[in-house]
């Protein structure tokens, strides 16, 4: 055990820091009963702390420990009907991790208990996906960035230097966002985003804002998904924070907080507002332009942002970029940035969309606040792929009214104030004592960006970066070209293994509802009811006919709770086969890459034959898998390696035992004449450019690859199409013109 939770260790040095807390969190029944605080040492311990004398790992332990036992009280009271601690010892746990978090902010998860009441969110909300998906934007800082942006839209439509393109520009509100579906006028759901595809049901919550109208005034299209931002004054955030305990961090927090209760009257005593600035599904246009659109949604009854405004050029753009920047102060809400959108619609609908976000809008983020303090220690995370990341500690201070402790060093060139390829990014290194600069803007991670070297106290040491996992103490190798140092200790090394796991069950991966990060962490570590690797959950019920019993006997637990983990994990043994990719966690194969792994190979043992015959380079299948759109050598060798290994093999051969993987739904032939096909462009196409072509063809469900081989289905020889075309002949590919691809496409 005594390794247990050691993810992060003190600078310099490579041996565990000291495990006091970390070594106690909660496991299932070595843990004294939460209803009795006092004589549970840890557990009162993190309560009666200092948190300003806290160090990371320590708060770390303590926010595990105390989200634990309010999360099993919560879902004592809520689902299982018995309360397993007293209301005053339930009331000083949660109010001791509000004071970690207000204190850690990092530590803080949008899933804390103090975020909301009763039960996770998940069990309590309902789920809807949503008909057209929530995306995201794209962001820049830089006006030379925005600039870029037009021009990349230019390109990729294959406009002039000199054709206009007009352009909405409007404030980007810090606050959450949420999709409310009308059915004949009617609010029939209002969902939040989730991720992306699938987003919680809070239908009675959203009903509660004053913002959100329940009946459309006018004539409005019979299904209108109208999508904004949920959010919270400042007056209000300040009166809410003065009127109880402090539990929210920022209006943002608040606002999430306070949409996302199972209880909507908690909602509606809550200030919430709304800003209408999009849409998902339409049963008829709105407009023929972005601000049309806009103005028509403030004609329905949405309050629609004041400050939204068309902007003919670039130029005019920054200039409302800067009105609102200067106006931001005084708003009375938060914002981080200016949306600017491509305004007419027809455009938007050329450009489409990456996947997950849109081409035709970007978010202009203001500057990163920034504040000095000390640099208090250096320690090391190792994530999923074995990475050694230096995360500073820094004495607290506030950034932009967010109480800031850590931030990350990035590698250890980063902290010698070097790229990796040894240019210099900085004047000098950084040192534990040393006075730095921090930043932060919008959500990203706090950095350092400065060293005050007038300040270095005269004992300040060059940080001497760990050659060897500071958790499992295999060697840390640097790879040539790599600016990351790596635990060479895979699966065998306990934080490798941990972060593995909870990458597998998390949202990317299996999804599985119940088995969090902190199951993951303390299963890991039990005899019996041990997960080591992904196998182990579907075994978990099998292999031992007491862990039914265990966990049932879990601290707020119970037969129902043990049985409703073990059918959400017997729910997953069908897995589709990108989600079984994606899972597996394999560098640089992220959710993206998975998809078009999966779509190009279809099922699994195509797919195994296909990535076990690519190990050597010399092979058809090789070529195959880097001829795939997307997929680059460097991917192709991590995915190669990781089913080379025979360790690395094992494991996922034995998951895979457990699992019917469902092949992907190719060529549905109501969904597209080009589902599933896969395409190549050659030539210059006259009407679009080679980005739009791609773009359309994948939007259509078919798969782009640049070389033809006997697996191209069509080719689209444009004007000048030489070689390609002639190989497409020989291998009796259908060839097809521009003027056919622009039926096709039709
Ligand atoms: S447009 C397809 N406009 O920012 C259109 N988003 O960082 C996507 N946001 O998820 C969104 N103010 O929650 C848009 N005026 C605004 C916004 C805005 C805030 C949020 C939204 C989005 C996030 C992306």
């Amino acid at each position: 055990m005594a390794e247990k939770n050691n993810k992060m260790v003190k600078s310099g040095s490579a041996a565990p820091v000291d495990p006091s807390l970390a070594t106690n969190l909660p496991m299932s029944d070595e843990r004294t009963p939460p209803d009795a605080i006092a004589s549970d040492s840890e557990l009162k311990a993190c309560i009666e702390q200092d948190v300003q004398a806290l160090g990371g790992a320590q708060a770390a332990a303590c926010v595990r420990l105390l989200t634990e036992v309010v999360a099993s009280a919560n879902t004592a009271y809520h689902s299982n009907d018995a309360p397993a601690i007293s209301d005053a010892d339930y009331d000083r746990a949660k109010k001791a991790l509000m004071r970690l978090e207000a204190a850690f902010p990092k530590l803080l998860k949008s899933d804390s208990p103090t975020q909301k009441v009763g039960a996770a969110p998940s069990d309590a909300f309902g789920k809807i996906t949503h008909s057209v998906r929530m995306v995201s934007l794209e962001n820049a800082f830089e006006a030379p960035e925005i600039r870029d942006f037009v021009a990349r839209l230019r390109n990729f439509l294959g406009f002039s230097a000199e054709t206009a393109i007009d352009l909405t520009a409007e404030p980007k509100i810090d606050g959450l966002s949420l999709s409310l579906r009308y059915e004949n006028g009617h609010l029939v759901s209002a969902a939040t985003r989730g991720d992306g595809a699938v987003g919680e049901n809070v239908t009675a919550n959203a009903l509660t804002i004053g913002d959100i109208p329940h009946l459309l005034c006018g004539n409005c299209p019979d299904v209108l998904e109208v999508r904004g931002e949920v959010y919270m004054s400042r007056a209000d955030f300040a009166a809410l924070n003065a009127a109880g305990d402090r539990i929210f961090a920022n209006p943002r927090n608040a606002a999430a907080g306070s949409l996302r209760q199972i209880d909507a009257s908690v909602t509606a005593a809550r200030p919430l507002r709304f800003f209408a600035y999009s849409w998902g599904a339409l049963s008829s246009p709105l407009a023929s332009t972005q601000l049309g659109a806009v103005e028509r949604l403030s004609t329905l009854g949405f309050q629609t942002n004041p400050l939204t405004r068309l902007c003919h050029t670039v130029d005019a753009a920054l200039e409302h970029y800067a009105r609102i920047e200067a106006e931001r102060a005084s708003l009375g809400y938060d914002i981080d940035g200016v949306v600017y959108k491509v305004n007419d619609l027809a455009i938007q609908a050329r450009l489409g969309f990456r996947s997950t976000t849109p081409r035709w809008a970007i978010a202009h983020k203001f500057p990163a606040e920034t504040a000095w303090t000390r640099l208090r220690g250096i320690e090391i995370q190792v994530g999923r792929t074995g990475a050694l990341s230096p995360v500073a500690r820094l004495e607290p201070v506030t950034v932009g009214g967010v109480t800031v402790s850590n931030a990350t060093l990035h590698n250890e060139d980063y902290i010698a104030g070097q790229n990796n390829r040894g240019i210099a990014i900085r004047e000098n290194d950084i040192r534990v004592g040393d006075l730095v600069k921090i930043y932060r803007a919008g959500d990203v991670i706090p950095k350092i960006s400065e060293v005050n070297i007038a300040e270095r106290p005269f004992d300040a040491q060059p940080y001497q970066f760990p050659d060897h996992c500071p958790i499992c103490h295999s060697a840390a190798i640097r790879e040539p070209g790599d600016a990351v140092r790596r635990c060479t200790g895979g699966m065998a090394c306990p934080a490798q293994a941990i972060e593995k796991l909870r990458h597998f069950v998390g949202r990317g991966g299996f999804d599985i509802e119940g088995l969090g990060a902190l199951l993951i962490e303390e299963f890991y570590h039990d005899d019996s009811l041990s997960i080591r690797e992904p196998a182990d959950i579907f075994t978990l019920e099998s292999r031992d006919n007491s862990n039914i019993a265990k966990l049932a006997n879990r601290p707020g637990w119970g037969a129902a709770s043990a049985a409703k983990l073990f059918q959400s994990i017997n729910a997953r043994r069908v897995i589709g086969l990108d989600r079984m990719i994606a899972a597996l966690g394999i560098r640089h194969v992220g959710e993206q890459a998975a998809r078009m792994l999966a779509r190009h190979y279809t099922d699994w043992p195509r797919f195994l034959a296909a990535v076990t015959q690519a190990s050597s380079k010399d092979s058809p299948a090789w070529d195959d898998l880097i001829a795939i759109d997307g997929v680059g050598e460097v991917l192709a060798n991590s995915l190669v390696t990781a089913f080379h290994q025979p360790a690395e093999r094992k494991i996922i051969d034995d998951l895979a035992s457990h699992l019917d993987i469902r092949p992907v739904e190719v060529a549905n032939p109501g969904q597209s004449e080009l589902t599933g096909k896969t395409m190549v462009f050659t030539g210059t196409l006259a009407n679009m450019t080679r980005a739009e072509a791609k773009a359309r063809a994948e939007s259509m469900g078919a798969k782009v690859a640049g070389t033809v081989s006997a697996r191209t289905d069509i080719l689209v020889a444009g004007e000048g199409a030489g070689s390609k075309a002639r190989k497409a002949a020989d291998l009796g590919v259908k060839v097809i013109d521009e003027d056919a691809w622009l039926r096709l496409i039709r």
